[in-house]
């Protein structure tokens, strides 16, 4: 038997502290008119202090279940798309799941960089369709600020935090939001993008120092790869969707580069209006982009629901991941 699965909330969260690109050009040579004309990027969110990609994973958690009015105790899984700076574990996950409560949920990390939440609902489908779960939360959060080499004008300006989250669950009316998902891997262009976690050598080998790294991209290949392969993955997607391109509402992109937006947009021929974008404000959060503008679009009147949508996002590795959704009323 089919178990249709409903996105039952949504919710963000990002950091008070904002940076400006003016603001940059205090610390490396570069001007708001370069970057705001090559990204589309005019602020971003940044942690300070004590601040960290888990306490806004759980507000943003928080946000999403109090939209699903899904008890937290009856979440069976936790799945968090996560990069925080300080430690590979225990996941975010499990730290998630302490404040919160989800006292019956399993808990893992997964690494998909920017297609971190896409990946994530495609394993929230498979549980829920197979019925190894009920309710799942994800929690897609990074900390990319704090992983960022600040005097690399080619990479520091173009990223911020922020977190997203989305619960799903077994449909109460049959109707399935999540048409098709599709997960793409080319391991072999790794070295596009890299977040390294820095670590020491044994004291007894040499040599027994490692210098510090930080995020790394090669923007143009990265630009390259996206445009050429990226709408041939979304037609992919949305032909196992069962609809046409033209009955979906709207597109929902990784917020990478508005150019790479309007690209996607143009080659999908899409409604400009329909495209959703939030870049200017928040630059790229990773795999907290896509739920940040799509929680934001549907609480700013700018989706109207109910509505059709594909989120699509890529990143490190290459990742691509690629959904074809139902988005029904009062989600967030
Ligand atoms: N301010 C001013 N000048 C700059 C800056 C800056 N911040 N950064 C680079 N430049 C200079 C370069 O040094 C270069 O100068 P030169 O010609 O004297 O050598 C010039 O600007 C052009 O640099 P390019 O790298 O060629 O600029 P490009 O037009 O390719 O734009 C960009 C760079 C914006 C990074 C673009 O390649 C891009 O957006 N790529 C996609 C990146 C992306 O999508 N990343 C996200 C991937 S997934 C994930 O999120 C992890």
């Amino acid at each position: 038997m089919d178990i249709p699965i409903k996105i039952a909330g949504i919710g963000f969260q990002v950091p008070k502290t904002v940076i400006t690109n003016d603001d940059l050009t205090k610390i490396i040579d570069t001007s708001d008119e370069w970057i705001r004309t090559r990204t589309g990027i005019e602020r971003r969110h940044v942690l300070s202090g004590n601040e960290s990609a888990v306490q806004m994973g759980i507000m943003a958690a928080k946000k999403a279940l109090e939209k699903s009015k899904i008890d937290v105790e009856k979440i069976d899984y936790i799945i968090a798309p996560a990069s925080v700076e300080t430690h590979a574990y225990p996941s975010t996950a499990c730290e998630i799941q302490a404040a919160i409560g989800a006292v019956n949920a399993a808990c893992f990390d997964i690494t998909a960089a920017c297609s971190g939440l896409i990946y994530a609902m495609g394993i929230g489908k498979a549980f829920i369709k197979s019925g190894m779960a009920k309710n799942i939360l994800l929690v897609a959060t990074d900390a990319v600020s704090r992983c960022l080499d600040w005097t690399d004008r080619a990479s520091c300006v173009l990223f911020g935090d922020g977190a997203g989250a989305m619960v799903l669950t077994v449909s109460d009316d049959n109707q399935d939001d999540i048409l098709a998902v599709s997960l793409k891997a080319e391991g072999q262009f790794g070295d596009y993008i890299k977040m390294p976690i820095s670590g020491k050598n044994c004291p007894l080998v040499e040599p027994n120092t490692i210098e510090p790294m930080y995020v790394k991209m090669d923007g143009k290949e990265v630009y390259k790869y996206v445009v050429t392969k990226l709408p041939t993955y979304i037609e992919e997607c949305v032909a196992q969707s069962g609809l046409q391109m033209n009955e979906i509402d709207y597109l929902i992109p990784h917020q990478a580069n508005m150019r790479i937006i309007e690209a996607l947009e143009k080659r999908l021929e899409f409604n400009p209006e329909h495209v959703i974008s939030n870049i200017q404000e928040y630059a790229n959060t990773s795999a907290a982009s896509i739920p940040i503008a799509l929680t934001e679009a549907i609480q700013s009147g700018k989706i109207k629901l109910p509505a059709t949508a594909i989120l699509t996002g890529f990143g490190a590795g290459m990742t691509v991941g690629t959904t074809v959704v139902r988005l029904r009323e009062g989600i967030a």
